[in-house]
């Protein structure tokens, strides 16, 4: 059974690195490995003076701070996982710096690899032969933006005669904090985070599928995901990004809750349907199209065209009616919810939207 060092560049405790990290090292623990977690942002690591003494003498360098325990601990395991969110297409600083330290490591001799690649004669067998995987995740919707980030990594890896151990990569990261959004997705991310700590412990490999699991898409476009994150954002700025009040808020949202109600039409049951219901947010001021036709249902902007139905409504009224915390009779009967227009259509939304069933 091997150790894995996983060496995290999150500044953020209550980020989305963290939580992907505490799950491969849960995964790596309940396969019976042993775990040294280090967390950059801790220690004292100071940036490389570009210097060169560390080639002139025996591999010291000038600078005295806590390097010398990465050394270590990258000296006594058997595989290293550097954990770090996307900043910049790239690594955060906290990763960058540390490896820029990493020059002892090697000498200033320059040697052909074994694929005819030049690097740097590794020093010793510190770093020599082990398998170095990356988990990273960011903001934005597709895998791509991380292309920049995994070449660096293999080529770090060939440089220091490591070999690259594979790559657990969360594009859309923030929506992990959404579970309720796509329950069996996320739960294959985590179980694929998991799955990689007991490759890594016992295999010092990650495989595909459980790059796959951790990579694939939570929503199904990256407008659907544009939309959120606009949401997300408009209620961090009052909750702040993390916490109970910015997960309910988020879920709460009129916008997101008739979204996702669109998302549970049924294109069989309302394929001869054609309607379109304008919501009214009052206390938000915000106006929304639900246009069902040609078995496809649409959010959008209103237009002059006169809706088949209204239903003006606070946010509070329609989200938690619509969420079934309350009973929209209720609503109805004490004026909270207005519905004008086409009342029948109402009564049939259970029929076309499995959410409203
Ligand atoms: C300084 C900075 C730069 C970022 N750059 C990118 C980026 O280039 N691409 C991206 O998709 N997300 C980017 N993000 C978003 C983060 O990757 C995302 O919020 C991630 O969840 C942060 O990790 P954490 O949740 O562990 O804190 C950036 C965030 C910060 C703070």
């Amino acid at each position: 059974m091997k150790k894995l060092l996983v060496l995290r560049g999150n500044p953020r405790k209550e980020g989305a690195t963290e939580a992907l990290a505490n799950l491969v090292v849960k995964g790596a623990i309940d396969a019976g490995g042993t775990v040294e977690d280090i967390s950059l942002p801790d220690l004292d690591i100071k940036s490389c003076l570009g210097c060169f003494e560390c080639w002139l003498n025996d591999g010291t360098c000038v600078i005295k701070d806590d390097i010398a325990k990465i050394f270590a601990a990258i000296d006594r395991c058997d595989v290293i996982l550097f954990a770090t969110p996307l900043y910049h297409f790239s690594m955060s600083s906290y990763v960058k710096i540390l490896l820029e330290r990493l020059l002892p490591l090697v000498t200033n001799r320059i040697v052909e690899d074994a694929y005819a690649f030049s690097i740097n004669a590794p020093r010793n067998t510190v770093m020599h032969g082990k398998p170095v995987a990356l988990l990273s995740v960011a903001g934005l919707y597709d895998t791509k933006v991380f292309g920049g980030l995994v070449e660096t990594f293999k080529l770090i890896a060939e440089g220091h005669g490591a070999t690259f151990a594979g790559k657990l990569l969360r594009p859309e990261a923030f929506l992990l904090q959404f579970p309720e959004l796509a329950r069996q997705k996320i739960a294959e991310i985590e179980t694929g985070a998991i799955n990689a700590g007991r490759e890594l412990v016992t295999e010092g490999i990650i495989s595909q599928t459980n790059e796959d699991f951790v990579s694939q898409a939570i929503m199904p476009n990256a407008s659907r995901m544009i939309a959120y994150s606009g949401i997300y954002w408009e209620y961090a700025k009052i909750h702040g990004s993390y916490g109970e009040a910015q997960h309910y808020a988020v879920l709460h949202d009129a916008k997101l809750v008739l979204m996702e109600l669109a998302r549970t039409f049924d294109p069989v049951a309302g394929k001869d349907a054609r309607f379109d219901i304008l919501f009214e947010i009052i206390d938000k001021g915000d106006k929304f199209l639900l246009s069902v036709k040609d078995g496809v249902c649409t959010i959008g902007t209103p237009t002059d065209a006169k809706p088949s139905l209204t239903i003006t409504s606070d946010n509070e009224t329609l989200t938690k009616s619509f969420l079934k915390e309350m009973s929209i009779r209720a609503a109805i009967s004490s004026g909270q919810m207005k519905l004008t227009g086409r009342t029948d259509i109402f009564m049939k939304l259970g029929k076309y939207f499995t959410a409203a069933s």
